[in-house]
């Protein structure tokens, strides 16, 4: 029971599984959470149980242990499902990964749903998936660390006149203000809370073919939600891996002090 957990939500593909397998490299034991399942409103699937299925694989190669788990972060019920059952088997969790999100950057559907469901997952999301985990970290008396996944949209906001994007700024930039709360509230505990900041990375949400459609029409010239996306340094788009990365350095005790803050791992997006 010596070994250090994390609990990361959005774990069955993208960034949720490249955290758990770095961490698990590092002798975190994972536990996991996915909803594994479609959202009506959103224009790109999410991640499908064998998806869930396939980062077990890769947790166990890589080492690791893992509780992995379908549960929906809008469901506080279901969150505290999991998270019972991964501390039943770990005893202990001392790091928070809050990855789960969505986005529609394309025109269609119902503007206020898709602008209620990216609110609900992104941000009150993230506020449940805390409500939950916070009490065990404290409980155990060792100071932790709590990542949440904002995105470059957090700190900047590009025009937009499409309800998704709309939302997913808002509740990126919300995170921060969250964040910062956070961090204030649990510093004497030694529970520290950042938020990181990732430009444009390859997984489910920006390999798909609304996303395809959005960059075709940008490559023609049109005005798109995806337009005004440039990073600084010479890279498109990063890897899950980059992102996992900083984070694996963010959450270890060469870290240990730095708490409050909302880190870019953009390729100097925010500073172009
Ligand atoms: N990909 C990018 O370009 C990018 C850039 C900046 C920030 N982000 C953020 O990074 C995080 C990870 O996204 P990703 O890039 O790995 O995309 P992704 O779509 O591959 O991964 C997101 C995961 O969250 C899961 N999920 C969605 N709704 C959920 C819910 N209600 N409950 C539980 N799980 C849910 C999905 O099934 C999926 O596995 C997200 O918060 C996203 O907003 C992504």
């Amino acid at each position: 029971m010596d070994s250090k957990v994390a609990f990361i939500t959005g774990v069955a593909r993208g960034q949720g599984r490249a955290h758990a397998v770095k961490l698990a490299g590092r002798g975190f034991g994972i536990i996991g959470i996915d909803i594994c399942a479609d959202i009506p409103s959103m224009d790109y699937p999410n991640a499908s149980p064998e998806d869930l299925q396939e980062t077990v694989r890769a947790v166990k190669e890589a080492g690791g242990e893992i509780v992995a788990l379908q549960a929906d972060v809008r469901d506080l019920d279901a969150l505290q499902r999991a998270h019972d059952e991964g501390v039943a088997k770990f005893g202990r969790i001392d790091v928070l990964i809050a990855n789960a999100g969505i986005t529609r950057l394309s025109a269609g559907g119902d503007r206020a749903t898709i602008w209620k469901d990216i609110i609900d997952v992104n941000l009150t999301g993230v506020w449940n998936t805390v409500e939950v985990v916070l009490p065990t970290i404290r409980a155990g008396e060792r100071g932790g660390s709590i990542v949440i996944t904002s995105s470059s949209a957090g700190l900047k906001g590009t025009g937009t006149d499409k309800a998704g994007a709309q939302a997913y700024t808002a509740a990126k930039r919300g995170l921060v203000g969250l964040m910062q709360v956070l961090a204030n509230e649990y510093a004497p505990d030694r529970i520290r809370v950042n938020t990181i900041h990732p430009t444009g990375v390859v997984s489910g949400m920006t390999v798909n073919d609304s996303m395809k459609a959005l960059h075709e029409a940008a490559a023609r010239g049109e005005k798109t939600t995806i337009g005004a996306m440039q990073n600084a340094l010479p890279i498109d788009i990063l890897q899950a891996e980059d992102i996992a990365n900083a984070v694996a350095w963010l959450v270890s005790d060469e870290a240990h002090y730095i708490t409050g803050v909302a880190l870019p791992l953009d390729a100097g997006y925010t500073v172009r």
